[in-house]
């Protein structure tokens, strides 16, 4: 018997954030999330007090509402962009090329070259395909060159084995960039969206110093910037430590590899600036249960995998689920709308909803401002994508 089910609230949000945010969303037609934009500049903030020596380059891909990239663009962040349709959506909102970073190893040159047009002069690479597609389609332009990491077990989300490419290959290709008439200028990396082990990114900064220091040694390259991508933590249910402790013993591993003469260093935080800040709310629609006896109830929501919870898959991230019901919960599985059987949240960790949860009561989910908009599948079951309210 779990006499609180719920998610306290006070573990996420301070009370007077959550009662704006509760306020404009009760009355409105679920599923929806509301983003509070005064939280994302709050942790912007504590990003650079964190960070200071560091550049800000915003995921776009963690959410590209105009609200977001318009507070961002006028903080003086700079721009992480995965795609054309990404860069027209930041240059559009009047930020130059010289702030933006084209940092998918996957691309067409087609796109390079688009790019390279619009004043864009900062690429990531991880292959020969297509560091000779930038050299050709973006003549004389810096090139970092992504590396493999590990810490694929301690993130929630992890993203190395697609990108990044070994230490000796990527010595071979900044060699290329030179050869091939580009700025060897970088490396870069990504320990894992959501990374609660704090050490991943000093292995990924060992690998890094002996790059910078054998491209010097032996070809006279001298590389100028470190990206040290995402991966810093939002609140949801699994703990991790604060960012301020990420940002001591980030510090800490550079000052170890790099000395007090840092070289220029890149962050691209998603998650940890967004997260927070967002509240989805849903409805349950049905409650049942699949045998007289069973242990369990199942509740399905008007939300699912496919309207955004999609970093549910494998269970992967543990959002924190707020009812305004109390008293004694019990497990629950939770899932989403369509008649799809892969469209369930959470089978496997049990949480403890109300037993007095009822069919119309609404479910927040909490620290969902990221990744979930731009998840959300446009007509599957014929629901309609995520709505999104920024306040
Ligand atoms: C290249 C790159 N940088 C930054 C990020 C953002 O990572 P996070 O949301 O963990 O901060 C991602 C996420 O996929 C990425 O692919």
């Amino acid at each position: 018997m779990n006499l609180n089910p719920n998610a306290d609230i006070a573990d996420y949000y301070s009370a007077e954030t959550f009662k704006r945010i509760k306020d404009f969303a009760d009355g409105k037609e679920t599923p929806f999330v509301v983003i509070d934009t005064q939280t994302i500049d709050r942790q912007y903030e504590e990003l650079v007090e964190g960070f200071p020596y560091a550049k800000v380059y915003y995921a776009v891909k963690a959410n590209p509402a105009p609200q977001i990239l318009t507070m961002l663009r006028d903080k003086g962040a700079c721009f992480d962009i995965a795609s054309v349709y990404e860069l027209d959506k930041v240059m559009g909102l009047g930020v130059t090329g010289d702030r933006i970073s084209y940092g998918n190893t996957i691309k067409k040159a087609k796109d390079i070259r688009t790019f390279y047009e619009k004043g864009v002069r900062l690429f990531a690479t991880d292959s020969e395909a297509d560091l000779r597609n930038i050299a050709k389609a973006a003549p004389g332009s810096k090139v970092y060159v992504r590396i493999l990491t590990e810490g694929t077990l301690t993130a929630d989300w992890p993203l190395s084995r697609k990108f990044g490419c070994q230490t000796d290959m990527a010595m071979d290709l900044l060699i290329l960039a030179r050869d091939l008439g580009l700025v060897p200028y970088g490396v870069s990396f990504h320990v894992g969206s959501q990374q609660r082990e704090i050490g991943a990114w000093d292995a990924a900064l060992n690998k890094v110093k002996v790059i910078f220091e054998r491209l010097k040694e032996e070809d006279g390259i001298e590389l100028k910037m470190i990206n040290m991508g995402g991966g810093f933590p939002a609140n949801y249910i699994t703990r991790t430590n604060e960012l301020a402790v990420y940002a001591e013993e980030i510090a800490r591993f550079l000052r170890e590899d790099f000395g007090d003469d840092l070289p220029e260093i890149i962050i691209e935080p998603g998650r940890s600036l967004i997260s927070n800040a967002g509240v989805l709310v849903s409805e349950v629609v049905l409650i049942s249960r699949k045998s007289r006896t069973a242990l369990h109830r199942w509740v399905f929501t008007d939300v699912g995998k496919f309207s955004g919870l999609i970093e549910t898959l494998d269970e992967s991230i543990k959002f924190p689920i707020w009812t305004e019901k109390t008293g004694e919960g019990e497990d629950c599985v939770i899932a989403g709308p369509t008649c799809d059987s892969a469209d369930i949240m959470y089978e496997h960790h049990k949480y403890p909803l109300p037993l007095n949860l009822a069919i119309g009561d609404r479910m927040y989910w909490l620290s969902t401002g990221a990744y979930t908009t731009t998840y959300s599948a446009v007509e599957f079951n014929g629901f309609p994508p995520l709505k999104d309210y920024y306040i």
